[in-house]
């Protein structure tokens, strides 16, 4: 009997399959993405979703626990026994008046889903403990990364409450932020500052992943993808099931919105829910490559047969003109994401939509969601910035359900919220000038006195 799980290649002109237990980061037949694949005919699927709520009951379980495994039916690739879980996705919805009075939608409509609870505070532990579980399966002992930073943070973290596993994170020198390079260093990654940025990075730890036979943990990684779908799993069990109408995610590496496309063709495949939510991916206007090619060149999924030539002419014009990517939403600065294809699958499976909004718009959002009392990191924000373009569009009608991903938490890029807040004349220059920030708009300024009581009794009544 086959293994109802398999890897598949996304070219409909090839569709060459691969077992499971293979570690594979492209099809070796063709060169494009995989897919996990799966029989579902074979495999035990829930009558509904609402299932899955018993398992809130049986938390001493730690796969029950775990906010991705506790749906593990809907990605059936691991034994049990191989899966690598530090309890990652115990992330909320919450509603927040403020940033729906922002947006523009009826305050109880839109949600935020707060993945900045993850352990490494940010999405990519949902995505990490399926790589890992993989890695397991396949007895991987040393595991590589490009990151902008939360990648790496994340993949650090496994490999550090897994022991026996060496990680080694690539990085753009100076292209990350604080709060996520000291996550790497203190969860003992060998940490490889490449001068260039994330682009160069994605490529080199390719390169070295194939000559040394390590494991790679980029979301080019089908099974990264398995686990990021759980994401989608919490955001509908959060709405009671129930499919918002839109979806609105920041685009980087196109990991989590590639994820969440082949989440909810599954589900609707297997007549899990009726409504597919539009998707909208959100680029920072610095890193607008997929911006560009859906919504000037033209560039569609077309069943998998994706034109390559569209993709490759815009590579060649950004380096005949040397252009890179910029934005101060570091976690999104890239300009040659590995998941293009399939997030052009998720655009046209949802009906979905792809923005760009610039670093001041997002820095406002950003503002926006921290008074909320949740905070963000900078590229989380541009879903927030997204959805309020969308709904100025008319896209999105002020009584649709809206959820907003936070992907990472507030504490990853102090800076640029201090900086924010309280720069100033040249300093703010200094800090944004680079980035076309002009204004902050939501500015809280710090106060300031000498160190005398009635001085500041003064500035407490007047504030
Ligand atoms: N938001 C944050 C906070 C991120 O760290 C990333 C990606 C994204 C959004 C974009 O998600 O790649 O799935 O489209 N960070 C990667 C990293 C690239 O290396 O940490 P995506």
């Amino acid at each position: 009997m086959p293994d109802p799980a398999w890897q598949e290649c996304i070219n409909p002109r090839c569709r060459a399959t691969y077992d499971v237990g293979r570690a594979l980061v492209r099809c070796p037949a063709c060169g494009n993405l995989l897919d996990v694949a799966y029989d579902w005919d074979r495999l035990p699927v829930p009558g509904s979703l609402k299932e899955f709520e018993a398992r809130w009951g049986t938390r001493r379980n730690p796969l029950d626990f775990s906010g991705v495994w506790r749906f593990r039916e809907l990605m059936p690739f691991a034994p049990a026994d191989k899966i690598v879980s530090i309890g990652e996705g115990q992330t909320q919805l919450r509603t927040a008046p403020g940033v729906a009075e922002y947006v523009g939608v009826d305050a109880c409509k839109l949600h935020l889903q707060y993945e900045g609870m993850n352990f490494s505070g940010s999405f990519k532990d949902n995505g990490m403990t399926g790589a890992f579980s993989h890695a397991n399966m396949v007895g991987a002992r040393r595991v590589a990364c490009a990151s902008t930073g939360n990648t790496s943070a994340s993949m650090a973290s496994f490999a550090g409450a897994l022991g026996g596993v060496e990680a080694f994170v690539f990085i753009g020198s100076g292209k990350i932020a604080f709060g996520k390079l000291c996550q790497a260093l203190d969860y003992g990654g060998v940490t490889i500052q490449i001068e260039g940025d994330f682009d160069d990075a994605m490529e080199r730890v390719q390169q070295v992943c194939e000559r040394l036979g390590i494991y790679l943990m980029n979301s080019l990684n089908p099974f990264r993808l398995e686990g990021q779908k759980a994401i989608m799993y919490r955001v509908l069990e959060g709405l009671s099931w129930e499919p918002p109408d839109w979806l609105i995610v920041p685009g980087g590496n196109l990991g989590n919105s590639s994820a969440f496309g082949k989440a909810f063709m599954e589900l609707r495949q297997l007549g899990l829910i009726k409504k597919v939510p539009r998707v909208a991916i959100i680029n920072s206007t610095g890193a607008r490559t997929l911006s560009e090619l859906i919504n000037n060149r033209g560039l569609k999924w077309n069943g998998g047969d994706v034109d390559d030539s569209i993709i490759n002419d815009y590579y060649a014009y950004l380096d005949a003109e040397g252009i890179r990517a910029v934005t101060l939403a570091s976690a999104i600065e890239i300009n040659r994401p590995v998941n293009l294809k399939k997030a052009a699958r998720t655009i046209e499976v949802t009906d979905g939509a792809v923005r760009e909004v610039t670093d001041e718009e997002i820095l406002d959002a950003k503002a926006k969601v921290g008074r909320s009392g949740i905070g963000c990191e900078p590229a989380s924000a541009a879903s927030v910035a997204g959805a309020k373009k969308l709904r100025e569009e008319g896209l999105i009608a002020a009584d649709d359900t809206v959820v907003c991903i936070l992907t990472g938490h507030q504490l990853k890029d102090p800076n640029a919220a201090v900086n924010y807040h309280s720069a100033e004349g040249e300093a703010f220059r200094e800090a944004f000038d680079k980035f076309g920030v002009k204004n902050a708009r939501f500015r809280n300024k710090p106060l300031k006195t000498e160190n005398d009581l009635d001085q500041i009794l003064k500035l407490v009544e007047k504030a």
